[in-house]
């Protein structure tokens, strides 16, 4: 039910908190999971459990959220590295290579996974498949002078693009960033991620896609499984 996946994201924000240490500088990724470590964090800031805390948030949402908990918030050209990041994800496969971007804020957040010492994905049992791009289509932020072509080009790759359009707005989406998103759906699944993230990164116009290959030796690797582990 929505109220235990509630309770199942709050118990993995619980513990991913637990994580940090006063002084850190923090990443802050995005979306209803990251949401909620934002307020985990709030919480013990306020209680004085944690101090000196500074946050880098991956866009909009997460700095308006972290002003909301009182998490102060620094810009990631003001830093010289994060000692820690949170975010969510769409899909994750065995081997941790992640879907992300259904939140449009992928890029940001790729560039502050990609700076931090330690990165924690935080996903519910839900999220993970077997194959990437089974339930979720690949995202791709892209220059809206360059959406034709790149439309064209990401088709030749085997999978459907399609521009994702706004739910309150008419016409696209534009992200915080200023672009505009393309979704390719590949209807079997993704064989080689490694390689579709580079081949999609390539084309001229493309300013990031929602891939990232989980590479980081020292990551921490949670979802609800372990969680439900652990707490038992
Ligand atoms: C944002 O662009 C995404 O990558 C999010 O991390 C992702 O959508 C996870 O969101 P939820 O935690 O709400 O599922």
């Amino acid at each position: 039910t929505a109220e235990s996946k509630d309770a199942l994201k709050r118990a993995l924000a619980k513990r991913a908190v637990g994580l940090v240490k006063s002084g850190m500088v923090i990443g802050l990724g995005t979306g209803s999971t990251a949401s909620v470590v934002v307020e985990e964090l709030g919480k013990l800031i306020r209680q004085g459990q944690l101090k000196d805390i500074f946050a880098v948030a991956a866009n909009y949402q997460s700095r308006i959220l972290a002003k909301q908990f009182g998490v102060k918030t620094v810009d990631l050209n003001d830093v010289n590295a994060i000692d820690i990041a949170f975010d969510g994800a769409d899909e994750v496969d065995f081997n941790k290579n992640l879907l992300k971007g259904g939140g449009a804020a992928h890029t940001m957040q790729k560039v502050i996974d990609s700076v931090a010492k330690e990165c924690v994905i935080l996903v519910d049992h839900a999220k993970v498949v077997r194959q990437l791009g089974s339930t979720s289509p690949v995202p791709v932020e892209v220059l809206p002078p360059a959406i034709s072509p790149v439309l064209r080009q990401l088709a030749t790759l085997g999978g459907v693009p399609e521009v994702r359009l706004a739910l309150r707005k008419d016409g696209p989406v534009v992200t915080d960033l200023g672009n505009m998103m393309v979704d390719v759906r590949f209807s079997n699944g993704i064989q080689n991620a490694a390689e579709l993230e580079r081949r999609i990164n390539m084309i001229p116009g493309v300013v990031e896609n929602g891939k990232r290959i989980f590479c980081s030796s020292h990551a921490t690797f949670l979802h609800i499984h372990c969680v439900v582990g652990i707490l038992s």
